[in-house]
């Protein structure tokens, strides 16, 4: 037997002693968790101070071969074969067979045997392609978005994965940023909510609700909120650009759903790329240590952005990558992701004194409390196995929930009584578009290995109308336009005027139009920022033709960010906005197309009218000249050339009835501070079909120590109403929906008047007043 064959075979003997012990004896799960975290204390001290650091990298899956396995020094981190050995974590590998071959090699030659923490970026599904999470946000359904995330979770676990990095919880506002995608949106309080949900998906579990951690059981994964903080603000919406928040806005827009992802448990938090006023997030200790860790009590693994800690040296606070190391332990980031500064340099830091040893203990040892709780020590593999894959991916179960949670995610923005197309008029549709029958509907960071296994609106149709008439119109990207990978599609003049030729002539002799746009899902996403967030010009030209030879259009609109759809809108009969749908997006946008599912999206961001506008969002500040009328002229909050007013606000989506809504009511006018009150709305479904309604509650504190928002989003309901039928929809308004940093920074609620506003988005006017006492 060689030295790491005898080192395998002696842990594994541990293991069974450690089983037997267990079955003999009868004792309580407490005495095995204090036992466990006994075991767990005196490993970290019998390791050395090289393992200790190697648990504090995380490495990226190109550096192991093809087969899986360890193949020595790489360049990506300048690291030797022994130091690889040592390494606690792997990003970016995916396959159960791959993982476990990986797992074992690890495993077996670690000198404590300790298991490899196998982390990647599951945000919207892992094979089963959920809507990407700005879509998500739009369900205003934290209950679809807690399912969605489980069966994530339960394909990812199949295939091997620990950890998943995900929710991303970055308020968003400028939709120029490519990841507004991964966001849910623009709103804390809705953000924090569904926040919550994906939280409770991957882990199974709440904190707040009192239930036990168990990432161990099967089907639950370990959650990593990002990215820590303020990433969602880059200046101009300019990727990695710097953030500046005032402390006020950040505390109250920006921590909100990061603090809530917290309460419910959330196991792991990455640093960001960006600064925040001024400190790169991975250096930053006040951040960290102060606010993360001792103001908002997260206990568990810190770890880096992609080499966000090297990169502290090229934003100009590091002069190399021992320095960088030095800041980001200070700061308490507990595991570096894919940067050369801990792996070369933490050691070394510890020896030469300039940073206690005490550091790095506390970093390893949430490290390995982590793998604990996750039941790796005992199971290194967790439930990666091929057959489970073969259960789980892309399974019935998993493509019902994507198709219901994508039907239920389409925001309809217009409807010029064209919608729902009925199934008898099938053979008069024509289906135009570079999106009519395309699988790129997954969004930019979804990865599926049989991407052909998505459903296109081609076959979505066909299996609603039956056969459908076909024809591209034009390509997806302008010939001048790149993804963010460099990517042009080329094409002749010639090759464009066919399609649109063959795009006209189809649409001149169909009844109805179903025109299928949207930008490339390589224009969002990381590193996607863009200047311009209309439609490809060429697709806009297909629409002006189209629509010239035949006025009744419903124009499907594919996107990653809110898009500028002023023209599209004033040009098409319908609009629907179906984001990047996933898997079953042409199931669903049938669904919805042909009335056999009611759309029920609301707008989790506002939709801009021209870039000028943005960030345009509806939570802003008051100001001391309102626009209350949108003019153009005098001197008043605004634009002279542009209205004031989005083209849809917040919350906004239609759906195949319409909704009245009786004037609010509250319960007392006078709220005393230890009190709630009741704030009431009688919503009516005055149209002609069943359909579910998001009933929406803001709040408007109307004098404050400090400028309040316009508004504030501070709950939502559900509602499926038949026609003719009413409810009432009441809400709890408590004094902490009220809170605030007033003018001392002290977060309180200050006594005074409030108006809360029950309505269908977030332009309602329809409100009652109450006065806080
Ligand atoms: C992104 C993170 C992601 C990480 C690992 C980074 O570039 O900013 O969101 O989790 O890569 O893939």
């Amino acid at each position: 037997m060689g030295d790491q064959e005898e080192g395998f075979a002696f842990y594994c003997f541990l293991k069974i002693l450690l089983l037997q012990w267990k079955k003999s004896t009868n004792r309580t799960g407490k005495d095995e968790k204090v036992m466990k975290l006994e075991q767990l204390e005196k490993l970290l001290q019998d390791m050395s101070l090289e393992e200790k650091v190697g648990q504090m990298v995380q490495i990226p899956a190109n550096m192991l071969t093809e087969g899986g396995l360890l193949t020595g020094p790489t360049d990506t981190m300048e690291m030797s074969e022994e130091t690889t050995r040592l390494v606690g974590s792997i990003l970016g590998k995916t396959g159960a067979e791959e993982l476990h071959n990986i797992q074992k090699e690890f495993v077996e030659n670690h000198p404590h045997h300790i298991p490899l923490l196998l982390m990647y970026d599951v945000i919207n599904g892992m094979e089963t392609i959920f809507p990407i999470p700005l879509a998500q946000g739009c369900t205003f359904s934290p209950e679809l978005v807690e399912r969605a995330a489980h069966a994530a979770a339960k394909e990812a676990t199949a295939t091997g994965l620990h950890v998943t990095f995900s929710p991303m919880l970055d308020l968003v506002r400028d939709a120029r940023w490519g990841r507004v995608m991964e966001s849910t949106g623009e709103d804390p309080w809705l953000n924090a909510e569904l926040g919550r949900a994906m939280v409770r998906g991957y882990q199974g579990s709440s904190k707040v609700q009192g239930e036990l951690l168990d990432l161990a059981k099967e089907g639950n994964i370990a959650g990593c909120v990002k990215h820590f903080a303020g990433y969602g603000a880059p200046l101009g919406g300019r990727e990695y650009e710097n953030v500046e928040l005032s402390e006020r806005t950040f505390r109250e827009d920006y921590l909100p759903a990061y603090q809530a992802a917290i309460e419910e448990g959330c196991v792991m938090v990455m640093t960001s790329f960006n600064t925040l006023n001024r400190i790169p997030s991975s250096g930053n200790q006040w951040l960290m240590r102060k606010v993360l860790r001792e103001e908002m009590g997260f206990d568990g693994v810190l770890i880096s952005d992609y080499s966000a800690v090297d990169e502290m040296i090229r934003h100009g606070i590091a002069e190399d990558s021992r320095e960088a190391a030095k800041l980001a332990i200070l700061a308490g980031v507990d595991m570096d992701m894919v940067s050369n500064a801990y792996v070369k340099y933490l050691a070394e830091l510890v020896r030469d004194g300039e940073v206690e040893e005490r550091l790095v203990d506390e970093a390893v040892w949430r490290i390995l409390k982590l793998k604990n709780d996750l039941g790796l020590f005992e199971n290194p593999y967790k439930d990666g196995a091929k057959e489970k894959e073969e259960i789980l991916f892309l399974c019935p179960e998993h493509r019902g929930l994507a198709r219901e949670m994508a039907a239920k995610s389409f925001v309809l923005l217009k409807n010029d009584e064209i919608l729902p197309l009925e199934q008898e008029n099938a053979g008069t549709i024509a289906l135009i578009g570079p999106y009519a029958d395309s699988t790129e509907m997954f969004g930019a960071w979804s990865f599926p290995k049989r991407p052909e296994q998505g459903v296109t609106i081609k076959q979505g149709m066909e299996v609603r109308y039956g056969s459908v008439k076909v024809c591209r119109g034009c390509f997806m990207q302008d010939e001048d336009k790149q993804t963010k990978f460099g990517v042009k599609e080329k094409y002749t003049t010639e090759e464009l005027e066919t399609l649109l030729a063959e795009a006209e002539k189809l649409a001149g002799k169909s009844e109805t139009v179903v025109l299928c746009l949207g930008e490339h899902r390589e224009y969002t996403g990381e590193g996607a920022s863009r200047t311009e967030i209309g439609l490809p010009k060429h697709q806009l030209e297909l629409l002006k033709r189209v629509q010239a030879v035949n006025k009744n259009v419903v124009t499907v609109v594919f996107s990653g960010r809110p898009l500028v759809l002023t023209e599209v809108v004033e040009l098409s009969r319908a609009v629907l906005l179906v984001w990047m749908p996933g898997t079953e997006g042409g199931s669903a946008i049938a669904d919805v197309l042909s009335g056999a599912v009611l759309p029920e999206g609301k707008l989790s961001m506002t939709l801009p009218r021209c870039v000028g506008q943005v960030p345009v969002f509806y939570n802003k500040f008051r100001t001391g000249r309102p626009n209350e009328e949108g003019t153009t002229v005098g001197y008043i909050h605004g634009y002279i050339d542009e209205s004031i007013y989005p083209l849809y606000p917040f919350g906004y989506g239609l759906t195949y009835t319409t909704f009245g809504y009786s004037k609010v009511s509250v319960s007392q006018e006078i709220m005393k501070k230890t009190e709630t009150i009741a704030a009431k709305a009688t919503v009516t479904n005055t149209g002609t079909r069943e359909a579910v309604e998001t009933v929406q509650m803001y709040l408007t504190d109307v004098k404050g120590s400090v400028v309040r928002p316009v508004k504030m989003l501070r709950g939502f309901k559900k509602v499926a109403l038949k026609p003719g039928e009413s409810r009432k929809v009441t809400f709890t308004i408590t004094e902490d929906m009220l809170k605030f940093y007033d003018s001392n920074m002290v977060y309180t609620s200050e006594p005074g008047e409030f108006e809360v506003y029950i309505g269908p988005d977030s332009d309602t006017k329809n409100k009652a007043v109450f006065r806080l006492v």
